[in-house]
């Protein structure tokens, strides 16, 4: 039996018969046993990943009573981030929060180093979040038809942030460049976070991000939103057409989000972990909070391991092909 086996063992072992130990080494064996959680954000601070991240990782503080450490490891569309977690031993003490990228690296990175489907446990599903196509403050367009017909013109002039292959905002970008049969220019960043002054000073023209980091930047006049990826206006950005409205048939993603744990962290721990969840996602003040960003908490049947599972797996297939036909791969 291998040591990292023995430890599982253990573990498991402790987690399911407290009652067998002294008192004393009882408190010290069950887990979480007092010690930290480190949930790694696999992109920069201040974006939607981040933000999701932290008000969770409060939350669920809250239910494990010890503190749960959020910790931003971004780069290379937070692939970084989500090897770390591979790589992790599987106690329990490290977890990741990640978006719809878990699908879409598998067909984007011919050398991604690990296999989203073996190397986690998946804990459950978070939130799904709309998008919002965004321009800087002097693009000089009124409305997402002129912005389209700006990019369609402008073509490779046109900036476009986004936070790396592999991330929500480059899947965004990737199909509205397939709808309009347009290439523009791609500034890639480790995060939202970084894109945002970038955006605010006019050096980037446009941006599509998820609506838990834009609405902030919307509400105080420092970005212009042209439109939401929703097949329905979105109380959330009033006032703001869907991208279908805005001429553009059939342009709707939401930006699915699930939380993960090494492969190997033992069943009792995993299911503990998916009870935290459960209770951060039914917290009244991470309902509202979320829900006023755009994004409620998923329903409390896909706040499940299982579930979730099975979206990541029909997830990369469903991407594979039109991510594919897009052309645009890592090495
Ligand atoms: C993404 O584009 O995947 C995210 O917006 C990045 C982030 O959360 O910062």
């Amino acid at each position: 039996m291998s040591v990292q086996t023995t430890r599982r063992t253990l573990l498991a072992a402790a987690l399911a018969a407290p009652a067998l130990l002294p008192q004393g080494a009882r408190a010290q064996a069950a887990w979480p046993a007092g010690q930290p959680i480190t949930l790694i954000i696999p992109f920069a601070p201040g974006g939607p990943t981040d933000a999701v991240g932290r008000m969770l990782a409060e939350a669920m503080s809250r239910d494990l009573g010890v503190n749960v450490v959020a910790q931003n490891v971004g780069g290379a569309g937070g692939t970084i981030g989500v090897n770390r977690v591979a790589q992790a031993r599987p106690d329990g003490h490290t977890i990741l929060l990640h978006n719809i990228g878990m699908s879409t690296a598998p067909t984007l990175y011919r050398r991604l180093p690990y296999n989203p489907l073996t190397a986690f446990e998946t804990l459950g599903l978070v939130t799904a979040t709309p998008m919002v196509w965004l321009t800087r403050p002097d693009f000089p367009a009124a409305n997402f038809g002129e912005m389209i017909r700006l990019i369609r013109e402008g073509g490779e002039r046109i900036n476009l942030g986004n936070a790396g292959l592999g991330s929500a905002s480059q899947l965004c970008g990737t199909l509205l460049q397939a709808s309009l049969g347009t290439r523009f220019t791609t500034v890639s960043f480790a995060g939202s976070g970084p894109i945002y002054p970038e955006l605010m000073a006019n050096r980037l023209d446009i941006y599509c991000d998820q609506t838990t980091s834009a609405i902030p930047f919307i509400q105080a006049n420092q970005i212009k939103a042209m439109a939401v990826t929703t097949a329905e206006p979105l109380p959330a950005v009033p006032g703001v057409p869907t991208a279908i409205q805005g001429g553009l048939p059939g342009f709707e993603v939401a930006i699915w989000h699930g939380l993960y744990a090494p492969a190997g962290t033992p069943k009792p721990v995993q299911d503990r972990l998916n009870q935290a969840l459960r209770a951060a996602l039914a917290d009244p003040r991470v309902v509202e909070r979320m829900t006023g960003l755009g994004s409620p908490p998923e329903p409390v049947s896909r706040q499940n391991g299982e579930v979730h599972r099975a979206h990541l797996a029909a997830e990369i297939e469903r991407w594979r092909p039109i991510l594919q036909a897009a052309g645009q791969f890592a090495d």
